[in-house]
């Protein structure tokens, strides 16, 4: 990654800042965004990125942070569209409030950011687009209808950009995480402990470990890799846990 520009999205937290801190110890000049402006300054002043407040909810500020990056820099090379929230809800309880919101991060801030992304890479004629996901699209949780039916929506949007823009030498993927102690998971231990019981793998994961997945996707080792959905989930969806047939 060295010298390659890189703007990752919800960088003031968890997977965010995660990415963030290991496209800059490969070399990568990077642009940090969040909405939470003394989390993001801080961070960045630590690790050496730029950071730029963003609400990707937002057009007009996600069109100005891809292009006063591309300003600044002269390019773009990897744009991580990573923000999102959470928030676990019962069918039936679900208002239209709760609704706007999940769809207006997890779905519109993630098209908002691919398209500006998109803009500016193809006119280029190279770059790569890493949306996060969650295994949660796939295999959904009861309860969380609206949160898994957005990141399922980030796989299917992604795969279509994937498609238009590879004539133009632009990669689209997704990552699609697993339980990951993050700023989404209460810090308590009896839910880490629970967490950790559900995974196949035998704990939840560490953002980096998650990280590692989507340098892997900005890559010139993924120059063959795109429309694809990488689920790193320490096994959760892989299929059904065992059934005992003997008593
Ligand atoms: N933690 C998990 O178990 C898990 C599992 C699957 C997928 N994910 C996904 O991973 C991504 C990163 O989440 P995380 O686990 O690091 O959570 P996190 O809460 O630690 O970080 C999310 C970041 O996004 C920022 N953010 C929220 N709304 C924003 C907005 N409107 N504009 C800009 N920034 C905004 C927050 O301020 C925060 O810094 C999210 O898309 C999330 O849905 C998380």
């Amino acid at each position: 990654m060295q010298d390659k520009v890189v703007i990752v999205t919800g960088g003031s937290s968890g997977l965010g800042r995660a990415t963030a801190e290991i496209m800059i110890s490969e070399g990568a000049r990077v642009v940090l965004a969040d909405v939470d402006h003394d989390a993001g300054q801080a961070i960045s002043d630590a690790i050496g990125a730029d950071f730029v407040v963003t609400d990707v909810s937002d057009p007009a500020a996600v069109d100005l942070l891809v292009s006063s990056t591309q300003q600044r820099f002269g390019r773009l090379d990897v744009m991580c569209n990573n923000a999102g929230v959470f928030t676990g809800m019962p069918l039936l309880e679900t208002s239209d409030a709760d609704l706007d919101r999940l769809i207006s991060v997890n779905f519109k801030g993630v098209f908002y950011g691919t398209r500006a992304a998109g803009r500016v890479v193809t006119a280029q004629g190279f770059g790569a687009i890493i949306n996060t996901a969650s295994n949660g699209g796939h295999s959904p949780t009861e309860g969380m209808a609206v949160y898994s039916g957005t990141k399922g929506a980030v796989v299917a949007m992604s795969k279509s950009c994937a498609m238009e823009l590879a004539p133009k030498g632009v990669r689209v993927n997704t990552i699609s995480p697993g339980t990951m102690l993050s700023g989404m998971v209460p810090n308590t231990p009896g839910i880490i402990e629970m967490l950790n019981s559900l995974q196949p793998i035998g704990y939840a994961a560490n953002p980096s470990q998650m990280a590692a997945a989507i340098l892997f996707l900005a890559s010139d080792e993924a120059s063959y890799v795109t429309g694809h959905d990488l689920i790193v989930d320490g096994g959760a969806t892989a299929g059904r846990p065992a059934v005992r047939t003997t008593a």
